[in-house]
């Protein structure tokens, strides 16, 4: 069973990090906004400030031209402000200048083109004046004189350098804290969560697939506050292990049940099929006076009850071992078990070439000698009926560390593709031409009985097969099994 891999906070793909990075961009987007807006009206404020004060100015009388052409200052006139900018058109002639620091200057000949062609008007507008800077400027007329007024920009530029360095500060503050706090709230409030799959692993790692299972894990009472949605998911999840401790003890007991069932029925037949063997071997002795068509239905009665005895028997020893280890345990020379058993196999199967190799010490181990026979006599069984004539099956007996191991290798054809996945199971079985032709029963219990019995004994069964490398069967057992 594969364990879920470990969440890390944040990591890649969680639900944490989702949740972060997206209230993180959500304040982003909120602050950068709100920056946005606060800048673009403290420029509004700042310009109508600017402009308040131009149009202060364009109220004012600037004077006159002087016969040099010289703007002649009124008494309101520009004197102590710094940067205005006066320039006059009077007729023809064009008069203008620039106060910085009070001190008058000559306009560059580009600015002076670029301002005479103003054209009038009392709303302030923004004008870059070549060679000098930016401006509000209003333009006013009186028959053929023009008067532009401005007041330089350069000082409302500088201060929103400042609002929008000080913005962008406090969004990439807001945000960090944004980001922070949302790791911190989204961390705390998925520890339950943790919680919950904490549980749910412990669960999906226990073994359910039989036996009497109590589940015996449910969430904390802490979890399952149905008020939050953690605790909706913590008591769903209890309802379910409820749900599934429920269904799996009725398993159980119909498990049992069934289990009781073939057990009784097994041994109530063993009876009537004695009786009719019996009977059946009775009147075989009578065989010559028999006419030929009874006789043979008779031979056919012995073997199917025969092999119907068979049957009953191997029902019986699983449902047995199926309520319980029901093994008699004592020490078995398992050389002298090996060897016998592949003798017996020789005998049963010559057209086979069959090999034994054990260790020069004996093996031993505490376990049930005739249950274990039954586990060779089932895989020679199969080494020999799956299997062509000729095929050669090896067996060996070796001791590794604790255990001791049978090997039964054979270099037939291999175990079926449509049998593999389910081989240790009752009544799995192929039925290939070779079985048929063999004219051998098959019931597809032997596997499950050599599981069955290996697993009493605390032991494994595996196999190894390939399409044309035949088969290999490993029983491990336990020394002191
Ligand atoms: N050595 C083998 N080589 C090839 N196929 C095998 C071998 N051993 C088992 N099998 C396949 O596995 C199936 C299941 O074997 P299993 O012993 O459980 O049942 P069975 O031999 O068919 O019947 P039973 O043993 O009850 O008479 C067989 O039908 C056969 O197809
Ligand atoms: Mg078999």
């Amino acid at each position: 069973m594969s364990r879920a891999a470990r969440v890390t906070p944040l990591g890649r793909g969680t639900l944490a990090r989702q949740l972060v990075l997206r209230t993180t961009a959500l304040v982003a987007v909120i602050a950068v906004f709100l920056s946005a807006l606060t800048a673009l009206a403290m420029h509004q404020i700042l310009e109508n400030q600017l402009d308040q004060r131009l149009a202060s100015y364009a109220t004012r009388d600037f004077g006159d031209a002087d016969n040099d052409g010289r703007i002649r200052p009124g008494p309101g006139g520009p004197g102590q402000t710094e940067g205005l900018l006066v320039f006059a058109v009077h007729g023809s002639q064009v008069v203008g200048y620039v106060q910085e620091d009070q001190s008058r200057a000559a306009l560059p000949d580009a600015a002076l083109t670029q301002l005479t062609a103003l054209e009038t008007g009392r709303t302030p507008r923004s004008v870059t004046v070549d060679g000098v800077g930016g401006y509000r400027i209003v333009v006013l007329a009186s028959g053929d004189s023009r008067v532009a007024i401005g007041l330089p920009t350069a000082e409302l530029t500088a201060s929103m350098v400042s609002i929008v360095a000080a913005a962008a500060l406090l969004t990439a503050l807001a945000i960090l804290i944004a980001f922070l706090a949302a790791r911190q709230v989204v961390e705390r409030s998925l520890v339950p969560l943790a919680r919950l799959a904490g549980t749910a692993h412990q669960v999906s790692s226990m073994p359910l697939d039989s036996g009497d299972v109590a589940l015996g894990v449910r969430v904390a009472a802490a979890d399952t506050d149905a008020r939050s949605e953690v605790g909706q998911v913590g008591l769903a999840f209890n309802h379910m292990l409820d749900n599934v401790e429920g269904a799996l003890a009725a398993r159980q007991r119909s498990e049992t049940k069934v289990r009781q069932f073939v057990a009784d029925a097994s041994h109530e037949l063993r009876n009537p099929l004695a009786a009719i063997r019996g009977y059946a071997e009775l009147t075989r002795r009578h065989r010559d006076e028999l006419p030929p068509d009874t006789a043979h239905a008779l031979t056919r009665i012995d073997s199917e009850s025969a092999r119907m005895s068979t049957l009953v028997e191997d029902l019986l020893l699983l449902a047995r071992l199926d309520s319980g280890p029901n093994v008699q345990r004592t020490t078995v020379d398992l050389t002298e078990l090996v060897v016998n058993a592949v003798s017996d196999a020789q005998a049963a199967g010559p057209d086979h070439d069959w090999a034994v190799s054990v260790p020069d010490e004996p093996v031993t181990a505490v376990a049930d000698p005739h249950r274990l026979h039954q586990v060779l006599v089932n895989l020679f069984a199969n080494a020999r009926t799956h299997t062509p004539p000729g095929t050669s099956v090896h067996t060996s007996l070796t001791v590794e560390g604790d255990d001791v191991v049978i090997r039964v290798a054979d270099d037939g054809p291999g175990i079926p593709d449509a049998v593999r996945a389910t081989l240790f199971e009752r009544f799995t079985r192929a039925d290939t031409a070779r079985v048929r032709a063999s004219g051998t029963s098959s019931t597809g219990l032997g596997l499950a009985i050599v599981a069955a019995v290996v697993s009493a004994h605390g032991g494994t069964v595996a196999v190894e097969s390939g399409h044309v490398r035949g088969a290999t069967f490993t029983v491990r057992l336990p020394r002191g099994a």
